[in-house]
């Protein structure tokens, strides 16, 4: 009898776990690539966009550049605020933005990380 109970509490907890697994695992997969672009938004020997822009909830941070706000609203383009990271020359040839994507700085993986962070701010 106690065999059987263990049998059918170990059997409801897998079932439990897996259902959990089932409804979690989507807006964890979402949630990495936000919290990795912050990262390495944030990450001085990456993106160290806090050298030059002012970002909610950053430290020691620069003023030359526009702050990074309302970024949906400002670039509805996605595609846009992509190039403008990969590559800001393309927008201003002038600019002192490091081209990030075309000098080899972040992936194109790691641009689209910080472009889904921004589109959180
Ligand atoms: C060395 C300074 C510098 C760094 C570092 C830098 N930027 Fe910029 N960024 C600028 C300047 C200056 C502009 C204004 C446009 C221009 O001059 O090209 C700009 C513009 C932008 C814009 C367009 C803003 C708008 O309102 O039009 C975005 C988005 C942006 N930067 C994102 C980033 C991200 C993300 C990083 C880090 C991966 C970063 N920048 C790092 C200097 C910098």
């Amino acid at each position: 009898m106690r065999l059987l109970q263990n049998k059918v509490i170990k059997k409801v907890t897998l079932f439990i776990g897996l259902l959990a697994s089932a409804v979690v695992a989507p807006c964890w997969a979402e949630s990495t690539g936000v919290e990795k672009g912050k990262a390495l938004t944030f990450d001085r020997k990456k993106g160290n966009c806090l050298s030059c822009h002012v970002i909610a909830g950053g430290t020691l941070m620069g003023t030359t550049a526009p702050p990074l706000i309302q970024m949906q609203a400002r670039f509805p383009d996605k595609e846009k605020l992509y190039d403008q990271i990969w590559d800001a020359r393309k927008r201003n040839p002038n600019t002192i933005m490091p081209p990030f994507g075309s000098h080899g700085m972040l992936s194109n993986e790691e641009v689209d990380a910080v472009v889904e962070y921004l589109y959180t701010l």
